[in-house]
């Protein structure tokens, strides 16, 4: 009977507190809040359109050079881990199209979505992005020329790397990382709205 009550005083208690603490532990095992992105209006006082268009990049390199990225976009053969960037471990390879060698494949460890318990992220399509697409070791302007070039961008025209930075899932993977890792600044849609403006701006890159 006393058991009861005091659960019943416990529950009470947790409702009275309501959804505060529900979103409190929710959010608790992230170590590093997310950065922010600017709004494209906050963009619109640069009246020299270069100018602008050059400062958007410079706010979308916030995501695109982030370890939640660059971590799968490796300039060699292994991916890296976590926001230090350290060699993948165990040690894997991309083999012969990015999902691995055979017996080591991305998919043994990698599933569908994110393991929470054992810290490993997934996605359906999780693999390293070829070998053309590199961004480690590469500066923000280099990595900018590099996505407007069709024979380094998978044969894509700025409106389509528009679409696949706004719309891709695997993309969207870096806003919803496995537990305890720090997802990438702001939002997808933010950052869509971001290199949206700056390809309407003429998508010109840093120097
Ligand atoms: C799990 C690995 C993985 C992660 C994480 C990842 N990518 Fe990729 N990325 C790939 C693969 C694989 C491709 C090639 C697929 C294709 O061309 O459709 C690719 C291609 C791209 C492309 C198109 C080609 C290019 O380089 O111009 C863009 C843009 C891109 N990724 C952006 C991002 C951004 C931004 C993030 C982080 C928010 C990210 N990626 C995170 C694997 C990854
Ligand atoms: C034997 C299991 C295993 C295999 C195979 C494997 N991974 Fe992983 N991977 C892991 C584990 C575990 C982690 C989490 C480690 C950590 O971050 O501390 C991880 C983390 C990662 C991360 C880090 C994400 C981030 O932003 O920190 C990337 C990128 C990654 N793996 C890519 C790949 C790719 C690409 C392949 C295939 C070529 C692959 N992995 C194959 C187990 C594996």
């Amino acid at each position: 009977m006393k058991i009861h009550l005091i659960a019943a005083a416990l529950i009470s208690a947790a409702f009275a507190t309501g959804i505060s603490l529900y979103v409190s532990a929710q959010t608790a095992p992230q170590p590093v809040k997310a950065g922010t992105l600017r709004p494209v209006t906050d963009f619109d006082r640069i009246k020299d359109t270069t100018a602008r268009s050059v400062a958007l990049f410079e706010e979308v390199g916030k995501v695109i050079t982030d370890p939640r990225c660059t971590n799968c976009h490796p300039a060699g053969d292994r991916p890296t881990q976590t926001d230090s960037m350290r060699p993948h471990q165990p040690l894997v390879v991309r083999g012969d199209n990015g999902l691995g060698a055979p017996g080591m494949a991305c998919a043994t460890c990698h599933h569908d979505s994110n393991f929470d318990a054992a810290g490993i992220p997934g996605h359906p399509r999780w693999q390293l992005a070829p070998l053309e697409m590199a961004w480690q070791g590469k500066t923000l302007a280099q990595i900018c020329v590099q996505l407007k070039d069709p024979k380094r961008n998978g044969d894509r025209k700025l409106a389509d790397i528009v679409h696949h930075m706004a719309e891709d899932d695997l993309v969207g993977w870096g806003w919803r990382p496995d537990k305890g890792r720090r997802p990438v600044a702001g939002t997808q849609a933010e950052f869509g709205l971001l290199i949206k403006a700056w390809v309407d701006s003429g998508a010109h890159c840093p120097t």
